[in-house]
């Protein structure tokens, strides 16, 4: 790509939540994912000319110089972004504003490096080009993403995704509402995926078939999902997560909360995205107020999640 000195005024990206699939799609299994809209905006002014690139998002506690010598993973991650992008590296000035918290399985590394990459590339730059900056990113973060959260991030909507293959778009007939429930508890995402690939290298005859059961849990949640099957969808959250449990990816927290979730009413409840920490993911009644009303009183801050219907 030509170096740029310049970078677009403005570039937004999504946040994700994992509906079904989440680990197994490291294995070559599909998952879906749906995106949070316009969680991620930067804006880039010009800074002194002779600076390194400052980026500051105080939402995560972000206030780096993108140095080349630096050690921070976020600034390493951007200069692999503005790498992959031949952006500038000196004199310009990034702020960043969000609605989603940081480390909690809701795709913030994603949103950040697609968003950086579009400052580069131009907030409509090929999806396929935003993707592969922004996985340059994301493996100073994760090592070997699935690259799932790159592309929910750039596209949006809701997707089956598979390592390595075309990204299928499935179409929304009827609007679908979740719930995210964050622990508060941050995890790191390299973590989670290494303990998975310890327990799949040390049973492989044991692992591979709930593997297996994860991978056709998604197509099974994307045929309700078709069928509007709400109580069928919540159901396979609720098989989906002791699935996850016994890859050593939840935590006693993630399983109380589930459990809680699940005594208030919600149709399913399950981990989403790394496990460990992060957020459990529900599927509400089609009233949600006993369920937001059971989780605030354990001191929970769920949010609701509207996926409308695609036009
Ligand atoms: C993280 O959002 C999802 C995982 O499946 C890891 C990955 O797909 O790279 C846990």
């Amino acid at each position: 790509m030509t170096a740029s000195l310049t970078l677009s005024p403005r570039a937004t990206a999504c946040g994700k939540v994992i509906v079904a699939g989440e680990h197994s799609v490291v294995y070559g299994y599909p998952a879906l994912a749906a995106a949070i809209p316009s969680s991620l905006e930067l804006t880039a002014t010009r800074g002194p000319a002779d600076e390194p690139v400052h980026l500051r998002i105080d939402a995560w506690d972000i206030d780096v110089a993108l140095e080349p010598d630096t050690d921070h993973p976020v600034a390493r991650a951007a200069l692999e972004v503005f790498g992959y992008c031949d952006g500038p590296l000196r004199g310009w000035s990034i702020d960043g504003t969000t609605s989603l918290p940081s480390r909690a399985g809701l795709g913030s590394s994603a949103a950040l490096t697609v968003a950086l990459a579009r400052l580069c590339l131009g907030q409509d730059a090929p999806l396929g080009a935003v993707v592969e900056a922004s996985l340059a990113g994301e493996r100073v973060f994760h090592g070997e993403p699935s690259g799932i959260d790159s592309e929910v991030a750039a596209r949006g909507g809701l997707l089956r995704y598979v390592r390595g293959a075309e990204v299928e778009v499935i179409p929304l007939r009827h609007a679908l509402s979740l719930v995210v429930v964050p622990s508060g508890k941050p995890r790191s995402t390299a973590d989670q995926v290494a303990k998975v690939r310890t327990r799949h290298d040390r049973f492989p005859m044991v692992v591979r078939p709930v593997l297996d059961a994860l991978g056709a849990l998604v197509e099974r949640s994307i045929t309700a999902i078709e069928h509007n099957d709400l109580d069928h969808l919540g159901e396979l959250f609720n098989i989906a997560h002791p699935l996850l449990a016994s890859l050593d990816v939840s935590s006693w927290i993630l399983d109380e909360m589930c459990d809680a979730a699940r005594a208030a009413g919600a149709r399913g409840a399950k981990l989403t995205g790394a496990g460990g920490g992060g957020c459990i993911l529900c599927l509400p009644q089609d009233d949600p107020a006993p369920l937001f009303a059971a989780l605030q009183a354990r001191g929970h801050a769920p949010v609701r999640i509207d996926l409308e219907p695609s036009s």
